[in-house]
């Protein structure tokens, strides 16, 4: 049976592309970042070994723009290529799909009455691939196959953290019932606080954003209840994008253990949080 045996919370700032693509990783700008994923890195590759990731990310208006704006939309592409995002795709490895979980997630989800939409061709942006390089550095191959969970928080209204959590937990319902023998992590990516534009630019919240960290702990669903309101206002405009992280804590379960969590400010106009979570 396929299994979801751990969930990741990390920040998707698109200049740790570049930091990591220009081998930035041990200048002191970016040093302190990237020394926090190490532990991951290291779990990743020696001890969780995830056959798939379900990746729930934002894309950044590459794939998608104001002519169609699926609020969830899972990918069921045999392979993603990154994205063009101004400067060239960026030199990362092609993303490859898992068609079979992916189908089988969509089917689950619809059934249990969320309304997917369903992506058989995209490119992936700094949402999805910088993630990838953070937690895998730079292979010449990524060592997951990867079923990714677009969400909208880019123009509104994104969906309420609320049927975010609701969305996690019909994703393991859906995992539990892919007969295949699978290890799936779920990540959810974007984040902390951050806003890039308008008087409030540049905006961090340390205390909210760590509160936000301590309660994907444990067995309070506390920050389903959050209201769009009260992440505009602590955590500044983009701060939305961390409602997909609640994707990946209602895809856990009831309750979770802190494997490793890490937060760092600055990088570039974004808190970096980072935690590792199984379930319990
Ligand atoms: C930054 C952060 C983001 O989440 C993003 O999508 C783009 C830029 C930043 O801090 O630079
Ligand atoms: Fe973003």
């Amino acid at each position: 049976m396929a299994r979801i045996t751990a969930g990741i919370g990390c920040s998707h700032v698109p200049a740790l592309g570049v930091a990591s693509d220009f081998d930035k990783e041990e200048e002191p700008y970016w040093k302190p970042i990237f020394d926090g994923f190490e532990w991951t890195r290291k779990w990743e590759s020696e001890e969780a070994r995830p056959d798939v990731v379900i990746l729930v990310y934002n894309d950044h208006a590459s794939a998608f723009d104001m002519n169609l704006i699926p609020t969830f939309a899972i990918g069921c592409a045999e392979r993603y290529s990154p994205a063009d995002e101004g400067w060239g795709p960026r030199k990362v490895p092609d993303v490859e799909g898992h068609p079979d979980l992916a189908w089988h997630i969509a089917q689950s989800l619809i059934l249990d009455e969320f309304d997917m939409t369903i992506i058989n061709e995209m490119d992936v942006d700094h949402g999805l691939t910088v993630p990838l390089s953070m937690m895998f550095g730079k292979p010449d191959k990524w060592p997951v196959k990867v079923v990714p969970l677009a969400v909208n928080v880019v123009t509104y209204p994104p969906p309420s953290g609320n049927r975010c959590w609701a969305l996690g937990e019909a994703i393991r319902r859906a995992v539990d019932s892919f007969p295949e023998d699978l290890n799936v992590q779920i990540w959810g990516t974007g984040g902390m606080s951050h806003q890039l534009q308008g008087p409030r630019a540049g905006l961090i919240n340390r205390e909210w954003d760590n509160g936000f960290l301590d309660k994907l702990i444990g067995s309070t669903d506390e920050l389903r209840r959050i209201q769009h309101i009260e992440y505009l206002r602590e955590t500044g405009s983009e701060g939305i994008e961390m409602v997909m992280w609640l994707i990946m804590r209602g895809a856990l379960g009831k309750t979770t253990r802190c494997l490793h969590r890490h937060y760092h400010v600055p990088a570039s106009n974004t808190a970096i949080g980072h935690i590792v979570l199984e379930p319990e």
